[in-house]
């Protein structure tokens, strides 16, 4: 017992020890470790015969320096931090500084630059301009649309309802990104909801994997649970117009012969039977997927994000010629927007685990593996906490007032995140003064905080800063410097030859025939 303390006291010691090491030799080994990594990056030329890009939504790269601190120290890696290319990503829109999930998902996935709010086409169209968005000229096409021309597998996962901002442009031309269903779409509408153009319209219906939330987007009047309620809130949609288009979805299915599952919940995921299914439709909850610390991980409850990626990949790598997969980590922006930092870390670490399953099920000779973000949000890690203190702890008090504030606060919040006072008094020349909540009364590690912000809104907006994209695989180096958002899907398009880009290798072959022609009549005149 005695003997056992001592080990135990020792071992305490010596991770305490190793956590905080600042002797000269942990700092060259850090650094010599790396410079040896650098030294042995080689440009992948190899065509990309799989694309999985990762997108974790609102994660700019505070929340991943956070999640790093979190999770292992302030020298940790996150796994995609290893990867050997990264570049930044320029966010704005066609017509905003600072732009929300839809027109950069779009503009990701489909290689220009459009309107807030809208999906998958281009930016004649403003924002609930219905008639702008039928005209074909002005509808965009997708990676996923791409994936599939090129007779590749393509499809998606998210944490959000598969109708939401970010996975809908890979299958939706849409005005507005809230017509989800037909409740939502303005009256006598011509314009199509989104999840019947997943359902009904290419590619949506070619899709090999579409896995997410959103069953009340989908099936008409669908019923709740105290687990898995029915949202009315003016940000969803519920159908009303008798279609059930997860039916729908088997029937089409069917009617094409094709093999296809539709899975539910945890166990109908985990007892899937992959070898009998070439179209995976997995909807595991009436709205978003639950946060990743409140999940029912039992036989009833909801896959984890890594979970569903592998799945996603074992059906996707059955096609020979390859595939390309999106994976949102969605709750990311859903807890920020709250301002639960601590959730919107956890849900980071959700989605590096699900990195971690496609970096395993893959191999970077031929897998081109992204992960990047659409836009930040407006998380700050304020000065000057110790090295090794926790991230959702106190900095220190302030010199301006002596009340102490947190590491992480917010530029902008909702109510929950407003911890200023006014107090009358009448000695003052102001006759009031203002107050600081004090946060080293409360628990600031619960999940459930909310940091303080400096201005009150109806929630935490999105920030304007550029996000990281970090990747490894076929091309990977073309992810180098400060990129335009758009750009990341020219660069996929050109490791994966996609559309245009499946000439590029051609053009480059008779343009290199041309200058030995050139150069022979050179000799011979
Ligand atoms: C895809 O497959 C179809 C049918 O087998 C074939 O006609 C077409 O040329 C293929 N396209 C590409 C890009 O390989
Ligand atoms: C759904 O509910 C609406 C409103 O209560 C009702 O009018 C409609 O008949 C219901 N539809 C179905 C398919 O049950
Ligand atoms: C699926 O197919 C593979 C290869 O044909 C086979 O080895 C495996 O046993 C099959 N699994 C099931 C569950 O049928
Ligand atoms: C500030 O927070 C620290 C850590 O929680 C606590 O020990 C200290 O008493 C606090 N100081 C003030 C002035 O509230
Ligand atoms: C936060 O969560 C804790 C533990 O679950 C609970 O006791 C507390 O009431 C919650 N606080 C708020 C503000 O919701
Ligand atoms: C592909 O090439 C065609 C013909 O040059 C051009 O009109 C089109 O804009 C290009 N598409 C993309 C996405 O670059
Ligand atoms: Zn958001």
């Amino acid at each position: 017992m005695r003997a056992r303390s001592v080990l135990a006291f020792c071992a305490f010691i010596v991770s305490v020890r190793s956590t905080l090491r600042t002797d000269r030799q942990f700092w060259l080994d850090l650094a010599h470790n790396e410079l040896e990594e650098a030294l042995k990056v080689k440009w992948n030329l190899n065509p990309a015969k799989n694309v999985i890009l990762f997108i974790g939504d609102g994660m700019g790269p505070n929340t991943v320096t956070a999640a790093r601190i979190y999770k292992g120290g302030e020298s940790h890696r996150l796994v995609f931090e290893k990867f050997p290319h990264m570049g930044f990503l320029k966010t704005y829109s066609a017509n905003k500084m600072v732009p929300d999930s839809a027109c950069t998902a779009t503009a990701m996935f489909s290689g220009v630059k459009v309107n807030q709010d809208t999906v998958g086409v281009d930016a004649t169209v403003q924002h609930r301009d219905c008639e702008a968005s039928l005209q074909t000229e002005t509808r965009l096409q997708s990676l996923a649309a791409l994936a599939l021309d090129a007779n590749k597998s393509a499809g998606f996962v998210t944490t959000m309802r598969v109708t939401h901002a970010t996975p809908s442009p890979l299958y939706a031309h849409s005005a507005s990104r809230s017509w989800e269903c037909e409740a939502s779409l303005p009256n006598h509408s011509p314009c199509k909801d989104i999840a019947r153009q997943l359902v009904e319209d290419w590619p949506g219906r070619d899709l090999q994997v579409i896995m997410g939330g959103g069953r009340q987007q989908l099936v008409s009047n669908a019923t709740g649970t105290d687990e898995d309620p029915i949202s009315t809130s003016p940000w969803t949609c519920y159908r009303q117009d008798g279609r059930n288009l997860i039916e729908q979805y088997k029937t089409d299915k069917e009617t094409r012969g094709l093999k296809h599952s539709v899975v539910m919940n945890n166990q109908e995921l985990r007892e899937l039977n992959v070898n009998e299914t070439d179209y995976l439709l997995g909807i595991f909850s009436n709205e978003h997927l639950s946060y990743e610390h409140e999940r029912n991980k039992g036989p009833e409850g909801m896959p984890s994000l890594a979970e569903m990626v592998r799945a996603a990949i074992k059906v996707l790598q059955k096609n020979e010629n390859g595939y390309f997969l999106m994976v949102e980590g969605g709750n990311i922006d859903m807890a920020h927007h709250r301002g639960w930092a601590k959730v919107a870390v956890s849900e980071t670490l959700a989605m590096e685990k699900a990195v971690q399953v496609a970096a395993d099920m893959t191999d970077e000779e031929d897998t081109l593996l992204i992960v990047t973000s659409d836009h930040t949000h407006t998380l700050n890690i304020n000065g000057y906490p110790n090295r090794g203190s926790s991230i959702f702890g106190i900095a220190q008090p302030s010199s301006y007032d002596g009340v102490n504030y947190t590491t992480l606060s917010y530029a902008t919040g909702g109510p929950g995140s407003f911890q200023f006072y006014v107090h009358k008094d009448p000695t003052l020349p102001t006759g009031s003064m203002v107050t600081r909540r004090d946060p080293s009364t409360e628990d600031t590690e619960q999940y459930n905080y909310t940091q303080i912000a400096g201005i009150q809104l109806v929630e935490n907006y999105h920030g304007g800063g550029d996000v990281a994209i970090y990747a490894r695989g076929p091309y990977s180096h073309l992810f180098h410097n400060v990129h335009e958002q758009h750009y990341v899907f020219h660069a996929i398009s050109h490791a994966a030859k996609f559309g245009n880009e499946s000439r590029s290798s051609a053009v480059q072959v008779s343009a290199f025939h041309l200058a030995i022609i050139a150069a022979i009549s050179f000799f011979m005149l």
